[in-house]
Order: structure tokens, then C-alpha cells, then sequence
């Protein structure tokens, strides 16, 4: 497929030194889960479900300053690749409404080819590699890792999105959550998965920091 060859190109060019876990291999991890429930998925376009996994991050405002150029960018790539301006459409679509924060007041209701998208981005933040973002990501930050004294919050909401508390308690504040947020039965149950992990975790993490085992 020569067309999504030149876009994985742009889009490597675009994230390639982010150090915030939106770097290029977020994009070949959800790339792949997207295919992964493609498969298992009906009535959807691959085309358009690996189109979007690619270029959902490019117009990211935690990742540009102007995302209004940034949209205006892509766009252009897309004709110049020969997309239509329906599928062009489509994709924007899916890309700009796609995001958790985008959703935490208002569920916008996807396509089913950006359900797929979304569900295989929510996907990698969850399960191991989940784990590993969320140290990675505190890290950036320089966020504590977690403190026995604090309650989980679990009430983020857009003006708090910023306002870090803990790493422990980011599984709280969303990943937790994630899974009942699937869009299709095939991501529910590898987030099912992943989720159980990820509670087996936050479980042994706070036993040995009690110096319980
Ligand atoms: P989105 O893709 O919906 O924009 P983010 O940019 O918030 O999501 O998340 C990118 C990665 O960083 C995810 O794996 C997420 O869990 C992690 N992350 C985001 N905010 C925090 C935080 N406050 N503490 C730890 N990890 C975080
Ligand atoms: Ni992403």
C-alpha cells in the first residue's frame, strides 16, 4: 500500500523526537491494534481506520502550537496522497474528536472506523505498556510517583487535565476507566485483559511499598 508508506513517512518526521509517550512507536503500537480489531471488526474501511491511526496524534495541542495550521497541513498532505474529500473529511473528523480530553464533557459519536481508531489509542494506554507510559510520561513531568496519604481522585475533568497529582493515581483519575469506555467488543475484551494486569499491579505496588512482601 504506496499511499500509507509516504504518510507513515510524514507522520515519522512529525513525532519523531516527542518524549512524552505520543512518540512514533505509540503510532506503530496503535497502528497495529487498529488492524487487530479491524479484523475482528464489521462494515469498516481499512483505509481510512490506518489513515487515521496515523495521523491522530500529528494535530495534537499537547504536540503543536497551532493545531488550526496543523489541521490545515495534513489536510494538504492528504490531497496531495490522492485521498478524496470525503475520506479527507473523515478523517479530520475522526483525529479532531477523537481525544479523551475532547471527550470528557461531550461524547462525540465517532464513525466506526474512528471508533476503531480511538479504541486502539485508549488501548495503549492500558495493560504493561500503559504502566510503562504513565511512569514514562510522570517522569517528563516530574510528577511523585505515589503517596499512601493522598485519596484516589478519580474526577479529572478538562480544567484539572494539567494539574498532575500522582502516577498511582492516574490509574485512577482515567486508566481505570478506560475499559468501559470501549467502542467494540473486540477492544472490550483486550482491555478486559489489560486492565486486569494493570489492577494486579497497582495491588503489588502498594503491598511492597507497605513492606508487606
Ligand atoms: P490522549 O492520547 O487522550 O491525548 P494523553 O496525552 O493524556 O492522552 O496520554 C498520553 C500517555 O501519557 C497515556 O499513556 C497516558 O496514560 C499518560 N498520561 C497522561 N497524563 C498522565 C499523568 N498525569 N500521569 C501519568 N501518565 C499520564
Ligand atoms: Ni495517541
Amino acid at each position: 500500500m504506496e499511499t500509507i508508506d509516504k504518510l507513515k513517512q510524514y507522520v515519522e518526521q512529525q513525532l519523531g523526537d516527542d518524549t512524552t509517550g505520543h512518540d512514533y512507536t505509540h503510532i506503530q503500537r496503535v497502528v497495529a491494534l487498529a488492524k487487530t480489531i479491524s479484523e475482528q471488526t464489521e462494515n469498516d474501511d481499512l483505509l481510512i481506520v490506518l489513515t487515521a491511526a496515523y495521523l491522530h496524534d500529528v494535530i495534537d495541542d499537547k504536540l503543536v502550537d497551532d493545531t488550526y495550521d496543523k489541521q490545515k497541513e495534513v489536510q494538504s498532505k492528504l490531497v496531495q496522497l490522492d485521498y478524496t474529500s470525503a475520506q479527507i473529511d473523515e478523517v479530520m473528523d475522526i483525529i479532531t474528536h477523537m481525544s479523551y480530553s475532547a471527550n470528557l464533557k461531550h461524547h462525540y459519536e465517532l464513525t466506526i472506523n474512528g471508533q476503531i481508531v480511538q479504541d486502539a489509542d485508549r488501548l495503549d494506554a492500558i495493560g504493561a505498556i500503559g504502566v510503562a507510559r504513565a511512569m514514562y510520561f510522570g517522569g517528563h513531568f516530574g510528577d511523585t510517583i505515589y503517596d499512601p496519604e493522598q485519596m484516589p481522585r478519580n474526577d479529572m475533568d478538562k480544567s484539572q487535565y494539567r494539574e498532575h497529582t500522582t502516577v498511582i493515581n492516574h490509574f485512577y483519575e482515567k486508566l481505570f476507566k478506560l475499559p468501559d469506555l470501549m467502542n467494540t467488543p473486540a477492544a472490550k475484551e483486550m482491555a478486559d485483559r489489560r486492565s486486569q494486569y494493570m489492577h494486579d499491579f497497582v495491588r503489588e505496588f502498594k503491598d511492597e511499598w507497605q513492606g508487606i512482601h
